[in-house]
């Protein structure tokens, strides 16, 4: 459908949005500091879905448009007025805050269709005049001057991509009066906020709109920390990428040609994923760095936003994630620590550099996300915190039954409102952080598996160093990546982390959380570690302190393992 436009379009001098061919430079990547909006406290229950489908719908009445600051909010406001009625604007900038975007909430969906329709490419030899949500706002022609300022206009959020500097962090860290506070304060401070989560659905959008005239019912859907409320503010964006059909109705008599093959097929699926590849690639305003890791269990396009600076990881097979994002949305709706408290073990990890942004034989944000709910589902808690995933499937309602194309059964209550589940745990989040380290360092992994399915360990099935049933598909281990070494790293580091809490409950430096944050011997690990990521080599742990001893001659690991013993 795009492809039949070519040609069709040419520039009309009237009109001041205009497409985004092109791909525009982004310069440096120093994060500014400003403070992170903070997003007002509701309290009600959305489910997961209505919550997909209320934020899809925004992003069907929104435009994303370039601007040459802040500032332009009034007359970009009085432009896109003429056309239809607004509902919102939201100002976010570029990393090196010199490309400034407004977000263009439409009431209806309708309007964005017309000043799509009246928006216009400039010269059509030197760009693929791509019709898109994306578009910039050109200075005003003579013909038609400066637009009148428009009172009404209002900006709702100004550098609503800010993140935090770490500096920063630490300041607002400092100032807490207790763990528990610093704990509310960091997932407060750090969080996605709603400009994040539109700009991931506006960039879900585009694809999906890409390949919307071929196949008219498609849908990308969001899934992972973007959307299950554990994301931070730079987090990535995973998609997957339904091409469905309409339901077979036995009472048509006619049926769509189609050629042969379907999605749940391996080889065909590789070769979509080939050509939806080149398509980003050539076509997409604002895609680039597009790359195919198409061998892997799951095949997945890795492709950078720049427009909304998001990197995307896009798949087409299974729902599965999106189901299981379901489930971890719904864990942290149940109990309002338990978001704050799998923020701080994420940032904790992340400190210790249990945790990389690149996949390897580390822990994985996910895997460790799940660690802490299981944690939560103990009767160690009288009563536990969370239900067990099996309470869920107990309670699901006709409405609730899930199956993927692949034969996964994702059938659990959706509704919590539903779930007679007793909340009378009022422990602190430090009790429960200090506890959680505690759980982690007695663990008997060597013979256990973390099952979220049912509240106790169950025997290891085979021998992975880490094993965490994936409570969608029971036959597989979630954590399978994780060597030995790194399982030893993270066995020290909990220990570590217990340790340095419960010690500064009586020393007179009190830290808190910036305490269990602080490596002492980072600095050497760290320049290893960036540098085993960066040649995407896998390392040992040993490499990683490679020489490093202290003045006995013993390695650190082997020196702190001492030390924690002591
Ligand atoms: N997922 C899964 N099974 C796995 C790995 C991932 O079901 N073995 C799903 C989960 O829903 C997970 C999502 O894929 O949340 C995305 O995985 P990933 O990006 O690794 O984790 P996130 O939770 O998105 O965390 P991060 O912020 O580190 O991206
Ligand atoms: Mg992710």
């Amino acid at each position: 459908v795009i492809l039949c436009r070519f040609g069709t379009s040419f520039i009309k001098l009237n009109n001041r949005t205009i497409y985004k061919n092109t791909i525009p430079k982004i310069n440096g990547s120093k994060l500014c500091s400003t403070q992170v909006s903070r997003q007002a406290n509701d309290n009600t229950f959305v489910p997961f879905m209505t919550m997909i489908q209320n934020r899809r719908a925004q992003a069907s009445r929104s435009i994303l448009v370039q601007v040459q600051s802040a500032k332009s909010y009034n007359e970009l406001y009085s432009y896109c007025s003429t056309i239809g009625e607004v509902k919102d604007m939201l100002h976010y900038s570029d990393n090196s805050e010199q490309m400034h975007f407004i977000i263009v909430e439409f009431k209806n969906e309708l309007d964005v269709n017309k000043i799509l329709s009246v928006s216009s490419h400039i010269q059509e030899n030197q760009t693929v005049p791509v019709q898109s949500p994306f578009l910039w706002f050109r200075a005003p022609n003579n013909k038609l001057g400066k637009l009148k300022q428009n009172k009404t206009a209002k900006l709702l959020v100004e550098n609503g991509t800010s993140v935090i500097s770490e500096e920063n962090l630490k300041t607002a860290l400092s100032h807490c009066t207790s763990v528990s506070a610093q704990i509310q304060e960091l997932y407060m401070l750090t969080k996605l906020n709603d400009v994040g989560q539109r700009l991931r659905f506006i960039t879900a959008k585009q694809i999906e709109s890409t390949v919307s005239g071929l196949f008219p019912n498609v849908c990308a859907y969001p899934f992972g920390s973007s959307v299950n409320g554990f994301g931070k503010m730079d987090c990535d964006l995973d998609l997957v990428l339904k091409l469905t059909g309409h339901k077979e109705n036995e009472n048509s008599r006619l049926i769509y040609h189609c050629k042969a093959g379907s999605g749940s097929d391996r080889n065909m699926n590789q070769k979509n994923m080939e050509v939806l590849g080149d398509f980003i690639h050539l076509f997409l305003p604002g895609c680039s760095h597009v790359r195919r890791i198409l061998q892997a269990r799951i095949p997945i396009l890795k492709y950078h936003q720049q427009l909304t600076n998001i990197e995307c990881d896009l798949s087409m097979t299974t729902m599965s994630g999106v189901y299981m994002s379901d489930f971890l949305y719904l864990m942290g709706e149940i109990d309002n620590r338990v978001r704050p408290l799998i923020f701080v073990i994420r940032k904790w990890a992340k400190e210790v550099f249990l945790t990389n942004n690149s996949p390897g034989k580390w822990i994985s944000n996910f895997s460790l996300t799940l660690l802490a709910l299981a944690f939560l589902q103990r009767p160690l808690h009288s009563p536990p915190i969370l239900p067990t995933f099996n309470t869920l499937v107990k309670h699901a309602a006709p409405s609730d039954h899930f199956i993927t194309e692949d034969g996964i059964n994702c059938t659990f209550l959706r509704d919590i409102t539903k779930l007679k589940f007793k909340k009378e745990n009022d422990k602190s989040l430090e009790s429960l952080l200090f506890e959680f380290f505690e759980f982690y360092s007695q663990f008997d992994f060597e013979n256990k598996a973390i099952c979220l399915n049912e509240a106790a360990s169950i025997s290891k099935p085979e021998h992975s160093a880490l094993y965490i049933v994936n409570p969608l598909e029971r036959g597989l281990n979630v954590s399978k990546n994780v060597s030995y070494d790194e399982l030893e790293r993270f066995k020290i580091e909990v220990r570590n982390a217990a340790w340095l809490l419960e010690s500064q409950e009586s020393s007179q430096t009190y830290k808190g959380l910036l305490g269990i944050f602080q490596n002492k011997y980072n600095a050497k690990y760290k320049l290893n570690f960036a540098a085993s990521t960066k040649h995407n080599r896998l390392m040992d742990v040993s490499d990683l302190f490679e020489g490093e001893n202290n003045e006995s001659g013993e390695s650190h690991i082997n020196f702190k393992n001492k030390q924690i013993e002591k």
